[in-house]
């Protein structure tokens, strides 16, 4: 019998969360869409690439990748092939007249830079990628932090 009440108790608490929690909407960054609901999808952009490089906007960025990276053959990552790599490791980037991936992505667990890339910067577009020309979705305040101290 106390089971019983125990579960009824329950019940009732679950149903008066699930009540409160539809009375106050909650807004989110999206405005009026409801937060389950799935926006509208963007409309397709223009790429943005620049020639040489794109301004970082804070020092410790990874800089945005200078081109398109969308055919899926040239640029793919996986275990055998790494197609930044054919342009921009530093055995071949004379060549291919590409930027030298940093020679912070070289350096090994002992502190010391090596000739192969350190296998945690293996996945480039991990921390660099590509740009489009669109508008912000918010409008924000942020001021980055180069050329300051
Ligand atoms: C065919 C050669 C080639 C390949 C492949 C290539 N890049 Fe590049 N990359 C360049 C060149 C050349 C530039 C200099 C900008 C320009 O002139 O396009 C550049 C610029 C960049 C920059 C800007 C560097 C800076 O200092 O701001 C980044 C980051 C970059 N590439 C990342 C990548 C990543 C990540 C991949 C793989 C998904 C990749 N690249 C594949 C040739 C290549
Ligand atoms: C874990 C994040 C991360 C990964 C993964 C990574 N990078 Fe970077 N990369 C950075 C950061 C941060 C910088 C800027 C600071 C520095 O030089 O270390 C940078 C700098 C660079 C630069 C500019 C070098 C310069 O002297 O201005 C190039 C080019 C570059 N990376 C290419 C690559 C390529 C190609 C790969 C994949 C093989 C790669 N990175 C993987 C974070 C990363």
């Amino acid at each position: 019998m106390k089971r019983i009440a125990i579960i009824a108790l329950a019940g009732l608490v679950a149903a008066a969360f699930a009540a409160s929690a539809g009375a106050d909407s909650v807004t989110s960054l999206r405005g009026a869409t409801d937060i389950p609901a799935a926006n509208p999808a963007p409309a397709e952009h223009e790429p943005k690439t620049v020639r040489g490089k794109f301004e970082r906007t804070f020092k410790e960025q990874p800089p945005l990748v200078a081109h398109t990276i969308d055919d899926a053959r040239k640029y793919k990552i996986n275990l055998r092939q790494n197609g930044c790599l054919d342009c921009h490791d530093k055995a071949n980037y004379e060549e291919e007249k590409a930027p030298m991936v940093s020679k912070t992505h070289y350096i090994g667990a002992d502190g010391k830079e090596k000739e192969e890339i350190n296998k945690g910067r293996y996945f480039c577009t991990q921390c660099h990628v590509p740009q489009m020309q669109a508008e912000p979705l918010v409008n924000n305040t942020f001021v980055g932090n180069v050329g300051t101290k």
